[in-house]
């Protein structure tokens, strides 16, 4: 076998590799990719996390890294799709060489597990969507837990992943512009318009200063340098911003090579960070008028989906109609992010075999449809893999991306950003920020989350 080292990377990919697809705008980019960031995450993942402990010193960890690691990172994502014009499972290895080949498997693997279970998520919102605006809330804990219960296992489970997956593979076998950015379009400043209404009903509920004080006004400056914490700050930041698994990248490989990446990442993460917080303007409230906080601080996946149903049961009709909307939000809120893990494997078989979109899509929706049924079947195996996929592996993509394009491929990295207009004294604090605030810190942050992985399997 011939060990000819592998061609220089070169910066500019000829037009004829790019995939012929674009978006319509930077504004379709910028939405589609703020799409794939908010999601459930921002809506049950930074509320159960903040509430776990933490309080306002969480909050402020979380901003600090989704500024100095996240944001460089995405950056960094974005230029590796648009400068290679490759997808997820090929841009690696035309940036880096060969040795960089399995970060693209690695990716794939990430995009396809997230996706798994995160269309079980998805299934257990719309049903809950469904129950809140076709039957009735839960009255208590009790029967709200026995209903999320019949929800979250067995049959109705399985079916409601099955059904999730299957819209996501129908919005990306429609394609970039027809599918992904229409959806992106209208879902997501409806979701904006949905949830501003919603924390603003929830100013009003008595307990709303209780509740705003749970997550963003309880100060403990120890909590600052709890592992706990600052752990669940990283996954969070990471999982909801979305970067670390080639879902951005490959929105990168279809973005306009004059379009200012630093300018459209900052707005994703700006658009993310603001649902997240408005999410706990309004989960909180309602928590704390209720009376719900015992139930949320011993906080799983399921915990939202119980505590506000019970909460808003009180409120007669305009409660279904408040956990109607907030389930409806939720829902497009996941299927823009599903779309884009779709995405990732998807793009990839186009690019490496030349499949047409709609057999790629369809052959993955199979794979994926069998990866999840072990977590429509069984929460702790959504939370085991939630911590796998969702926690260790997607820190180890943020890292390899901050590696690669830090370290490895610095040039492309300048070249990109530099030929597409941005001044240079901007290029060089993201690089630096690149090599030695974001590599560093993701090299923590993954082995914070990898002990508390081995230590859980132990425990
Ligand atoms: N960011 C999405 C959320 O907050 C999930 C996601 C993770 C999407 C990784 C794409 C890539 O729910």
């Amino acid at each position: 076998m011939s060990m000819a080292p592998p061609p220089p990377p070169s910066y500019e990919a000829p037009e004829q590799g790019r995939p012929a697809e674009r978006w319509s705008s930077t504004m379709g980019f910028v939405l589609a990719t703020a799409g794939s960031a908010v999601g459930l995450g921002n809506l049950w993942g930074f509320a159960y996390r903040a509430s776990q402990g933490g309080g306002a010193a969480f909050v402020l960890l979380y901003l600090l890294i989704v500024l100095v690691v996240c944001l460089p990172v995405l950056v960094a994502e974005m230029v590796l799709g648009r400068s290679t014009g490759h997808s997820p499972l090929l841009a690696p290895l035309t940036a880096g060489g060969r040795r960089w080949a399995p970060l693209g498997w690695l990716y794939l693997l990430v995009a396809a597990g997230i996706l798994a279970y995160y269309s079980v998520l998805m299934g257990w919102t719309g049903r809950s969507l469904l129950h809140a605006l076709l039957e009735s809330l839960p009255a208590t804990m009790a029967e709200a837990e026995a209903y999320f219960g019949a929800i979250s296992s067995g049959g109705d489970a399985v079916l409601g992943h099955l059904i999730s997956l299957a819209l996501t593979g129908v919005v990306v076998a429609a394609g970039i512009r027809s599918g992904i950015e229409r959806l992106s379009r209208w879902g997501l400043p409806l979701l904006f318009l949905l949830l501003l209404g919603l924390a603003i009903w929830a100013a009003g509920l008595p307990g709303a200063r209780e509740g705003y004080a749970t997550f963003l006004l309880r100060w403990d400056a120890s909590k600052l340098i709890d592992p706990t914490t600052i752990r669940n700050a990283f996954t969070q930041a990471f999982f909801s911003i979305g970067t670390g698994v080639g879902a951005i990248l490959a929105y990168g490989t279809y973005l306009d090579r004059r379009s200012a990446i630093p300018a459209e990442a900052a707005l994703v993460v700006g658009m993310d960070t603001a649902v997240a917080l408005m999410a706990g303007c309004v989960t909180f409230p309602v928590v704390a008028s209720f009376g719900l906080g015992a139930g949320v601080s011993g906080s799983t996946v399921g915990t939202l989906f119980i505590a506000l149903p019970t909460g808003l049961a009180s409120q007669g009709a305009i409660g279904r109609l408040v956990a109607g909307l907030f389930f409806a939000l939720a829902f497009i809120a996941a299927i823009t992010s599903s779309v884009s893990l779709l995405e990732v494997p998807v793009s990839s078989l186009i690019d490496r075999f030349g499949w047409s979109r709609g057999r790629a899509v369809w052959l993955c929706v199979a794979v994926i449809a069998v990866l999840g049924l072990p977590p429509a079947l069984n929460v702790a195996a959504l939370e085991r893999m939630d911590a796998i996929f969702g926690g260790v592996l997607l820190l180890s993509g943020g890292l390899a991306m901050a590696l690669l394009l830090g370290w490895q491929a610095p040039a492309r990295f300048h070249a990109d950003l530099l030929g597409s207009g941005s001044p240079p004294w901007l290029v060089g604090a993201l690089l630096w920020a690149l090599r030695w605030l974001a590599a560093p810190a993701l090299g923590l942050g993954l082995a914070m989350s990898s002990f508390d992985l081995i230590g859980r399997g132990a425990g």
